[in-house]
């Protein structure tokens, strides 16, 4: 018999086990419906005799998304979460979860307060809460501990990390995981539970903690949440599980959570979010099916490519890579091979993996061994005539259907589609290096890019694990346009009266990893200097331009590769150089600006300023598509801390 509970909750009676279905599409989340609907149910088989137990799951590959984020920022309607999950714990009758797929967040908290939990083989659970610069707010950092230990549930609060069936087993926070039909074998074990005392995970205690454990594990989660607030609050809730009882804790942490859900950071990280989802919709490719891609060629196995070789071969892509010479091709192997052997290093990968990714790749420097693959990405040398002469080349060897994608960084992909005869099957693919490592894909729609080609380079980026960002064609695409600005208005803080340090201190302080000069020196001073110099005859000469820069190449100071830069790397760490400052007053003097003393507040201000500035024009040029795309840009390819939601969530824009 079926029952009705709400619009996104149902019941099946079976052998007087009450069956609940969550059907709440896309992923079940917990909606003012849904809650009132699983509040229901509870009280149904409370008042019900023909019910001795309950199973809860969900419709789909999706137990429970969590709360509905898109509920957050408005009024609560009642129930709330927490008043639901009291309600599942507090009932007489046994309750079960058959965890179907993800249970994440408010998810995993109605699983916790289950009083038997059974996982799918492909369930997944996390508290991924600080994600979203909140912290668990109906009971997990309470629950979890009792179930996991203190330590195993605080690294799990305070990183979001997803934890598979296996690892949930091991760690006590499921009960078993199901071998065959997972709601039939929960519907038999809440039959077995039926009169018995329910076991509540709120009335167990939590085990003792090895403080000393905990630290370290703490000291590492609040390294990598540099900046953030919900971490180190999520640590301090779990940890504060062992001394009180489960109502202080309760309390404590639904106070925690309405504060953060308020905060700035929360809100910056929930636009993250939606930016991430809004970015993988594209207008114009609705409907539009991308090609099959299954084996890639990729051409020039340096440091990019051989970081996209190994990006792809983690995808479970087929890949051909090839180099012009022998040599350089056996170069490139040995590259590929220790990117590979650093992630074994690391515990990333196993032998076996390492085992199956170099099955499925082969090494060439014969460019007809391309025939046949789907898509060919190439990273050779950034120069337009040894690309061009490539894409003449290809045309010759791959299948009329391939596609053909650049991983140019500055130069005009439509002079390149243009060489070739089909210049509809070519996309720009720019991946940031380390290229196995970093999220970033642009995926640049050239002028004649066919639809279905566009939606190749969306579909390839995203299997390979990317978040890719659609970019018009423009010298440096979103990203390197916004880091040019950057550039620009860094030094011209530096003729202002700011210091290389000073500019630095303060944009880490907003929370960047590394300031502008760190990185400069990182990357390497010269790319930048060559290309000045090839602008320069095209350069307005009434532009304010800083020279600053290049007097320290003409010096041979490249960056940190050559030991000095904008700083000076004695024994490799980074030190203020007196040179630098000098060089920076000579440049100023001879210019006759006076310096003046630039507070941190205002080095952010112009900066962030310069980057929306940029971000309009590129918006206006339609260059990006959208403003959170430039954030999503700037976030995931060039350190601006997500916390802050991207330049130009920043800017209110
Ligand atoms: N609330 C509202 N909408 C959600 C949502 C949520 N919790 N989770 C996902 N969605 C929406 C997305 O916005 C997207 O909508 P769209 O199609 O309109 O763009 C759609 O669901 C599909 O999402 P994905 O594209 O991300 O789908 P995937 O299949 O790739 O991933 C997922 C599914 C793993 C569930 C992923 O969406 C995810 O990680 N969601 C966020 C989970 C989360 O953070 N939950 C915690 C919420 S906070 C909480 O629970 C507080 C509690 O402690 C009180």
């Amino acid at each position: 018999m079926k029952l009705t509970f709400s619009q996104t909750v149902t019941g099946n009676i079976s052998g007087g086990v009450l069956v609940v279905t969550i059907d709440n599409p896309p992923v079940n989340a917990a909606s003012a419906d849904m809650r009132q609907g699983l509040l229901a149910a509870i009280d149904n088989a409370a008042g019900s005799k023909e019910i001795s137990g309950v199973v809860i799951t969900g419709a789909g590959k999706t137990f429970v998304g969590g709360a509905d984020i898109r509920e957050f920022g408005k009024p609560m309607a009642e129930p709330v979460l927490p008043q639901v999950v009291d309600h599942v714990e507090a009932s007489r009758k046994p309750v079960v979860a058959a965890i179907n797929g993800a249970a994440l967040g408010g998810g995993l908290e109605i699983a916790l307060a289950c009083h038997h939990r059974i996982a799918a083989g492909s369930a997944k659970i996390a508290l991924p809460e600080v994600k979203l610069g909140i912290v668990p707010g109906a009971g997990g950092t309470q629950r979890l501990p009792r179930l996991a230990g203190v330590i195993a549930a605080a690294e799990m609060a305070a990183s979001g990390r997803m934890v598979g069936a296996a690892e949930a087993l091991a760690l006590g926070i499921v009960d078993e995981v199901a071998e065959g039909d997972l709601v039939a074998r929960a519907t038999a074990v809440a039959r077995e539970l039926a009169g018995k005392p329910p076991r509540r995970t709120g009335d167990l205690a939590v085990a003792a903690v090895d403080a000393e454990a905990f630290g370290a594990m703490a000291t590492k989660a609040l390294a990598r949440a540099r900046g953030q607030d919900a971490p180190g609050e999520a640590l301090r809730l779990v940890r504060s599980a062992a001394g009180r009882s489960l109502a202080e804790g309760l309390a404590d942490e639904r106070a925690t959570f309405l504060r953060l859900r308020d905060s700035d950071q929360s809100k910056a990280l929930r636009h993250v979010f939606f930016a991430e989802r809004a970015a993988a919709k594209v207008d114009g490719l609705e409907g539009v099916e991308p090609r099959a891609v299954s084996t890639i060629g990729i051409v020039g196995l340096g440091l990019m490519g051989s970081g996209i070789v190994v990006a792809a071969l983690d995808a479970g892509y087929a890949v051909i890579g090839v180099d012009a010479t022998a040599e350089a091709a056996r170069k490139g192997r040995e590259r590929i091979a220790a990117l590979l052997d650093r992630n074994v290093a690391s515990g990333r990968l196993d032998a076996e993996g390492r085992e199956q990714r170099l099955a499925l790749l082969t090494i060439s420097h014969r460019m007809e061994d391309l025939a046949d693959v789907d898509l060919v990405i190439e990273a050779v040398f950034d120069d337009l005539d040894v690309k061009t002469d490539l894409f003449r080349r290809l045309e010759g060897i791959v299948r009329p259907d391939a596609v053909l994608a650049t991983n140019t960084s500055y130069l005009d992909p439509d002079l390149l589609a243009a060489a070739a005869p089909h210049p509809e099957r070519v996309v720009g693919l720019h991946f940031f290096s380390p290229a196995n490592i970093m999220r970033l894909v642009e995926v640049v729609n050239c002028a004649k890019t066919a639809p279905d080609v566009l939606a190749t380079g969306l579909a390839v980026a995203k299997k390979l694990g990317k978040l890719p960002v659609v970019t018009g064609v423009c010298e440096g695409f979103i990203g390197n346009s916004i880091f040019s600005a950057y550039r620009r208005e860094a030094e011209f803080l530096l003729e202002d009266g700011a210091l290389p340090q000073d500019i630095d201190v303060a944009m880490e302080g907003y929370g960047f990893a590394m300031g502008p000069f760190a990185v400069f020196d990182l990357a390497g001073l010269e790319i930048a200097w060559a290309r000045r110099k090839r602008q320069a005859a095209a350069r307005d000469p009434n532009e304010r331009y800083v020279g600053i820069a290049d007097r320290l190449c003409e010096a041979g100071r490249f960056g940190q590769k050559s030991g000095r830069g904008w700083y000076a790397y004695p024994d490799g760490k980074r030190t203020v150089d007196p040179e630098v400052t000098a060089m920076i007053e000579a440049a100023r003097a001879k210019k006759g600006i006076s310096p003046r003393e630039i507070k941190p507040d205002e080095i952010v201000l112009r900066l962030l300023g310069a980057m929306a500035a940029e971000g309009e024009k590129l918006l206006a040029g339609n260059i990006a598509r959208r403003a959170s795309d430039i954030d999503l840009v700037m976030i995931n390819g060039y350190g601006f801390p997500a916390y802050m939601g991207g330049p130009m969530f920043a800017a209110g824009k």
